[in-house]
């Protein structure tokens, strides 16, 4: 059975409305050590005693490295119009200066080729977390140093590959390397100093913002901006502590964020919040990171609740909750849409990641994950929405392909709509990607009559 999705709401996605599907590169590649590829933060943190769940890590993940040529037809099988994936930075440049390992480019060259030849639009991330551990040694994203790095990275790969790529986002999720990775510590290079994480913050913003300006200057041909994770920050209650909570969440979340992409200023609020642990920045920065981006990628899986007492519990909500324990709240995904467009002055919008881990099993060669079908479907709906009201949303990508490594979850948590048995690195396309294909099957044949129509000249 497939979700059904109202033919009105499918008619509000454009002919040539980009679907996909994500990974990244320390999430599916192995290869670890191979063809002169350098050790990431996440290389070593995975070392730490404690810090992945299943005390598991990268070296061989879905073995990607090896098996690229059947997972871009796997891809392909599927029908989609693009695939966003990411560079790895030290298989590409080992120890993140010095010199570049012409064995990495190379694989990343015949990865675009071998999409471009199967009809699918290369996305591709410069930076998915993986920083060359050899820079964190010099201090990692906290060093201003870092942010020249990462734009030499930049230029290097837009020279190899600019010509070919459909599009280029510098940096996937910035909160999470700053806060995840620098303020709480659950997530690699596992420092806790709010101070840091907030100069981490300003330190990807800004090399955001030159790396564009770079690769403009080199007349990339590619489309090019961030990737942020971005949700609908509310308050537990309606008492006046909670909303208080909650609006300075969505300042550190959201706004954060947004405000100098798009308008050159960090927000007042949580800078008076910040007081001390404010980042340093110099005269341009701010002009800088406002440098205009052709589009701003969404990752969107849930919405965030916030209470002045700490911790909520999700459980009472009555939601139904994925295996990660996120709530399913397809509606967040068009309020915080129509919220980007009424708050900012947008680029075009593309849901870059969206999707669910559930505990999934193979039973006679088939997964039936109509939990992760249903999440998907009803996000989708949430897209045609937004959509329907004028919000310029250009693109969606299911995350993720494959089951891969979830980061501190380690292989516990399976967010693909293709099941990979890391014995045997079988691929098995579970129901969801049944459906996701015949979905964009439908799509296709859709009559043109349904699609808006072009403006009239
Ligand atoms: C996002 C990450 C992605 C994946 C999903 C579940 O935060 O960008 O790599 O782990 O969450």
């Amino acid at each position: 059975m497939h979700p059904a999705i109202p033919p009105e709401l499918l008619a509000a996605f454009p002919k040539d409305f980009v679907w996909g599907v994500a990974t990244s590169a320390f999430q599916i590649e192995g290869a670890a050590t191979e063809d002169g590829k350098g050790p990431s933060i996440w290389d070593h943190f995975c070392r730490l005693p404690g810090a992945i769940a299943d005390n598991s890590h990268g070296d061989v993940a879905c073995d990607h490295v090896h098996r690229w040529q059947q997972d871009l037809d796997l891809i392909a099988s599927l029908g989609v119009d693009a695939y966003r994936f990411s560079m790895s930075w030290p298989r590409v440049r080992p120890t993140g200066a010095g010199a570049f390992n012409e064995a990495g480019l190379d694989f990343y060259d015949k990865i675009v080729d071998g999409l471009l030849a199967r009809g699918i639009k290369p996305y591709l991330t410069l930076n998915h977390w993986d920083l060359p551990q050899a820079l964190q040694e010099k201090g990692g994203w906290a060093h201003r140093d870092t942010v020249f790095r990462f734009v030499e990275y930049a230029q290097a790969v837009a020279a190899r590959l600019g010509d070919r790529v459909a599009a280029i986002t510098t940096h996937n999720e910035p909160w999470v390397m700053a806060t995840l990775g620098h303020e709480s510590g659950v997530f690699a290079p596992g420092l806790k100093d709010r101070a840091m994480a907030m100069q981490v913050s300003h330190h990807l913003l800004l090399s955001h913002g030159l790396a564009l300006q770079a690769l403009r200057a080199q007349a990339c041909k590619a489309r090019l901006g961030i990737v942020l994770n971005l949700s609908p920050v509310g308050p537990a209650t309606d008492s006046p502590a909670d909303q208080a909570a909650a609006r300075l969440e969505d300042g550190r979340l959201v706004r954060w964020y947004m405000d100098p992409l798009l308008k050159g200023t960090y927000p007042q609020d949580v800078l008076d919040h910040l007081g001390a642990d404010a980042p340093q920045m110099q005269a341009d920065d701010l002009r800088d990171i406002n440098t205009p981006m052709d589009f701003l990628g969404i990752n969107y899986y849930s919405r965030a609740v916030v209470s002045a007492l700490g911790s909520w519990d999700n459980k009472t909500s009555g939601l139904a909750l994925t295996d990660m324990g996120w709530e399913v709240y397809p509606d967040g995904l068009t309020e915080l849409l129509l919220r980007m467009r009424s708050d900012w002055s947008m680029p075009p919008l593309y849901i870059m990641e969206n999707g669910a881990a559930f505990r999934d099993k193979v039973q006679d060669g088939k997964v039936h994950d109509a939990a992760r079908t249903d999440y998907i479907a009803r996000h989708v709906s949430a897209v045609a929405q937004a959509l329907q009201q004028g919000v310029g949303v250009q693109g969606y990508m299911v995350w993720s392909l494959l089951d891969n490594f979830e980061w501190a979850s380690g292989y516990e948590k399976r967010f693909g709509i293709v099941h990979v048995d890391y014995a045997t690195q079988q691929r098995t396309l579970k129901d969801s990607a049944l459906w996701y294909r015949d979905f964009l099957g439908r799509q296709r044949v859709r009559p043109a009559a349904q699609a808006p129509q072009a403006a009239e000249v």
